[in-house]
């Protein structure tokens, strides 16, 4: 695999932007040779800048939900564009797709747009306080709710009094949430929760139904908001909000990722009972009445509502969950799969059940050979655009990888 041209950029870019890339899209803690940038883009695959093609898994850590430049919803785009798109103000379509919403999502009542997962879980945060000007939040120890003051994983650049009213209690666990709510007393503004937990490197967890269960009622009594964000799951494990189908309904929910399969749009969505609140706080920015994305998630939307989209991505997902067991017993390499068929978390072990970085590393470097994007310890994506016999592909490139495993040097890990 020649990897010249993504090099020449790598360095071209050291040099105008700040470690050459920043935030999640970064490749700094893969492997060097992992491309950083790409020429193109279509269904399941993606091109770098050598010509090199590969089955991407990440699926843009989550927007691609249909398959890269959709046509018809890259059509929708276009033709709204050309109408209008950021203007003076918002065009008809955000009131279209609001209504869309309120239809499709039970909780769901009313919906402001944004255009990034941190918009829409900032704005829920404060929603949450604004709703009966208390402070304190609770949140899961490890989740991620996005990448500013108050939530971003790195602390540089931010002060502990930007967290000053978080309380954190463990994923899952109803005692541990119990013990926090106390701990917020009077002062409960809101809890948040990720539809399952899905933090890097750890193995992914469905919820528990007591745990749901309890955030919802701990919410009631404390008259506070429970907030569920379903920016990276939202519409890849239902077609409604992600805790629909254990029954537990949040009073707000923050989206975005798959929303207009690619184009940037995130959104706030919330229940009557938090609709006054919203309409408190003061939160805009250039780009969020933009039109065109909006008409890209209603025609995603539709598709949303038309196809059995989950029902393949889930068997897609189960055929190379069923193939990766196998190659796992086939060679003795200790694969850990967690998380939902569709969203799979894939990593190596060791023999102790510790999690192998460098085995990681290795393996995702060496399926690039074979035109294969595997991440070393994110959880992937499934999109209905992968074929069968790309699933097929990529479980005999698995083989073949995890077969030379034994033998490879495996790199240091420097994080
Ligand atoms: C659960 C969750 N919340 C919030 C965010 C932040 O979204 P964005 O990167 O669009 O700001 C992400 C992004 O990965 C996410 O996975």
């Amino acid at each position: 695999m020649n990897n010249l041209q993504d090099k020449a950029l790598k360095d071209r870019a050291l040099k105008v932007v700040p470690n050459g890339m920043f935030g999640h899209l970064s490749v700094k803690m893969q492997s060097p040779r992992t491309p950083q940038y790409y020429k193109r883009a279509k269904g399941a695959y993606l091109w770098d800048y050598d010509d090199n093609c590969y089955i991407d898994y990440m699926c843009a850590f989550g927007p691609n939900l249909f398959g890269y430049a959709h046509e018809e919803i890259d059509a929708a785009y276009i033709e709204q564009l050309r109408k209008v798109d950021t203007a003076t103000g918002p065009s008809a379509r955000m009131i279209e797709l609001a209504e869309a919403y309120a239809d499709q999502v039970s909780h769901c009542d009313w919906t402001m747009f944004c255009k990034n997962g941190t918009d829409a879980t900032t704005m829920a945060l404060m929603t949450a306080r604004a709703y009966r000007g208390k402070r304190k939040i609770l949140l899961a120890t490890g989740a991620y709710h996005g990448a500013t003051k108050w939530c971003t994983p790195m602390p540089e650049g931010t002060l502990p009094e930007d967290r000053a009213h978080h309380i954190y209690y463990e994923y899952n666990n109803p005692n541990s949430l119990r013990t926090a709510a106390e701990e917020a007393g009077d002062d409960l503004a809101g809890i948040f929760a990720t539809p399952f937990k899905h933090e890097v490197i750890y193995p992914q967890q469905l919820p528990n139904a007591a745990y749901a269960h309890l955030a919802r009622k701990l919410c009631d009594e404390k008259d506070a908001m429970l907030i569920l964000d379903d920016v990276r799951a939202g519409f890849r494990l239902d077609r409604d909000c992600s805790w629909e189908s254990i029954g537990v309904r949040p009073d707000l929910s923050s989206w975005g990722k798959t929303l207009a399969n690619g184009h940037a749009l995130s959104c706030l969505m919330g229940s009557d009972r938090a609709k006054e609140a919203a309409g408190k706080i003061f939160v805009t920015g250039s780009f969020w009445s933009g039109a065109a994305a909006m008409a890209a998630g209603l025609k995603t939307l539709e598709i949303i509502k038309t196809t059995d989209y989950i029902e393949r991505t889930v068997s897609l997902g189960n055929r190379l969950r069923d193939g990766l067991a196998q190659v796992a017993k086939d060679t003795g390499v200790p694969m850990d799969q967690t998380g939902p068929a569709q969203m799979p978390l894939i990593m190596i072990n060791d023999e102790d059940g510790n999690r192998n970085l460098s085995a990681c590393m290795a393996f995702c470097d060496a399926l690039l050979d074979h035109g294969v994007f595997f991440h070393p310890f994110h959880n992937m994506f499934i999109t209905p655009a992968m074929s069968e016999d790309d699933i097929d592909r990529t479980i005999e490139a698995c083989h073949e990888v995890a077969k030379l495993l034994p033998s490879m040097s495996l790199p240091e890990i420097a994080f």
